[in-house]
């Protein structure tokens, strides 16, 4: 395991999944081609729809063993094949969430024979154990002072999620990635890296290790460093993969030129918890 932690395989995940033992990973976050014809300069969203579910229930079968009995399973989707596939993978796991990433794309006119589609679906799978690692605390979202004065009532005094924060729920609304963005590479899906740091401080310990069988621009890599995480990650597309190569090393070039920074946070914050 040494050997591939922390590495991305420009390789088909089908292949390179062979390398990683069973039973060794803390959480899979995977986003696949939706089979919506985009182009990643390969056929890999241009199936039809029979060798679509025929190659995904493949992959699914073959990442699903690698996950330890704590683990847990993210898929995105999009509404066109989210029942099937999910359906597909309550016949071996256990579904806790259907989360909706509301995009949060303009109304621009939009569609005219129907209501414009604006979000992805992500599956969230565990083992049928229910040992399954979750820490919500990592991922609550503060009140603003306005909302905390304004529970002044008795019942509210003391309670911890108001100190903490709220459960984020299951309707994530956050943008997708504009061309300015600062994050924004060169490549038609990439997701918001707020979306998948979530996920892993969510679904991974600190120290863990997630898989993402398609890295595309190397997101989950870049979250799990954020989070102090380990990551694996597979890339078919050689063009990407040197995009996830170069947002890899950048990052970890800022990591240890900020790490006195980070650390000096993270005092202020354990400080404001304690309070
Ligand atoms: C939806 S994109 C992932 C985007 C990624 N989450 C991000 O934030 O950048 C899917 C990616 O899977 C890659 N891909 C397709 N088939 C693959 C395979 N068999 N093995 C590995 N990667 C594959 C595509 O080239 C594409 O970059």
């Amino acid at each position: 395991m040494e050997k591939i932690k922390n590495r991305i395989f420009n390789e088909d995940c089908l292949i390179g999944i062979k390398k990683i033992p069973d039973n060794s990973l803390d959480l899979i976050v995977a986003d696949p081609p939706y089979c919506l014809g985009k182009d990643y300069e390969n056929n890999s969203d241009k199936l039809n729809s029979k060798e679509y579910l025929e190659w995904t229930y493949k992959w699914i079968d073959s990442v699903i063993p690698k996950l330890k009995d704590t683990g847990s399973f993210y898929v995105f989707l999009s509404w066109q094949y989210s029942p099937e596939i999910f359906s597909y993978i309550k016949t071996k796991m256990l579904m806790i969430n259907e989360v909706i990433w509301d995009r949060r794309v303009p109304s621009m006119g939009g569609s005219t024979r129907k209501f414009s589609s604006v979000h992805d679906n992500i599956g969230f799978f565990v083992k049928k154990n229910k040992k399954y690692f979750f820490d919500i605390d990592s991922i609550r979202i503060p009140y603003d002072e306005e909302t905390k004065k304004a529970r002044t009532r008795s019942i509210f005094i003391g309670k911890k999620w108001l100190e903490i924060g709220y459960n984020p729920k299951d309707i994530w609304s956050v943008s997708r990635i504009h061309a300015q963005a600062p994050e924004r590479q060169n490549h038609p899906t990439q997701k918001p890296l707020e979306i998948i740091e979530r996920i892993i401080k969510a679904s991974c310990p600190v120290g863990g290790i997630v898989l993402d069988p398609f890295m595309g621009t190397g997101t989950t890599a870049i979250a799990a460093i954020n989070a102090k995480r380990n990551y694996i990650g597979f890339e078919i597309n050689k063009n990407y993969y040197k995009i996830i190569n170069e947002r890899v090393s950048n990052r970890k070039g800022e990591a240890g030129l900020f790490k006195d920074i980070v650390k000096s946070k993270n005092i202020i914050h354990n400080t404001l918890i304690k309070i």
